[in-house]
């Protein structure tokens, strides 16, 4: 299945990525890594899911740019984490 996550650096938006991931499962997380907390745990979190080939991160403002990566990957699912 094909999935995008919002929030893929935050607490629960990479916990789910990592288990989507896991069961192999193709992600496109997105998330602005903003500095509402610590970025670096926020980095270190992506760390741990850029390895795998079927994850594409997408740091990007969840605004008009949301619409257009839609458009351009289509999904299966769509979890809201933000
Ligand atoms: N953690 C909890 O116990 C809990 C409980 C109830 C509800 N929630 C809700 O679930 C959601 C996720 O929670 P969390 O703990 O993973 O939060 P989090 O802050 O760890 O993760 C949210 C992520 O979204 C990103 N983000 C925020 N605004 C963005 C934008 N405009 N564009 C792109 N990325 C953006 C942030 O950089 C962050 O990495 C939140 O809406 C939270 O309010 C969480």
């Amino acid at each position: 299945m094909k999935v995008l996550v919002t929030g893929s650096a935050g607490f629960i938006g990479n916990n789910l990525s990592e288990k989507l991931l896991n069961r192999g499962d193709e992600v496109i997380g997105i998330d602005n890594l903003n500095d509402y907390y610590d970025v670096t745990l926020k980095e270190a979190r992506l760390d741990k899911i850029i390895i795998h080939n079927n994850f594409t991160e997408a740091r990007i403002n969840l605004e008009i740019e949301m619409l257009l990566l839609m458009y351009s990957k289509p999904t299966n699912q769509i979890v809201l984490l933000t």
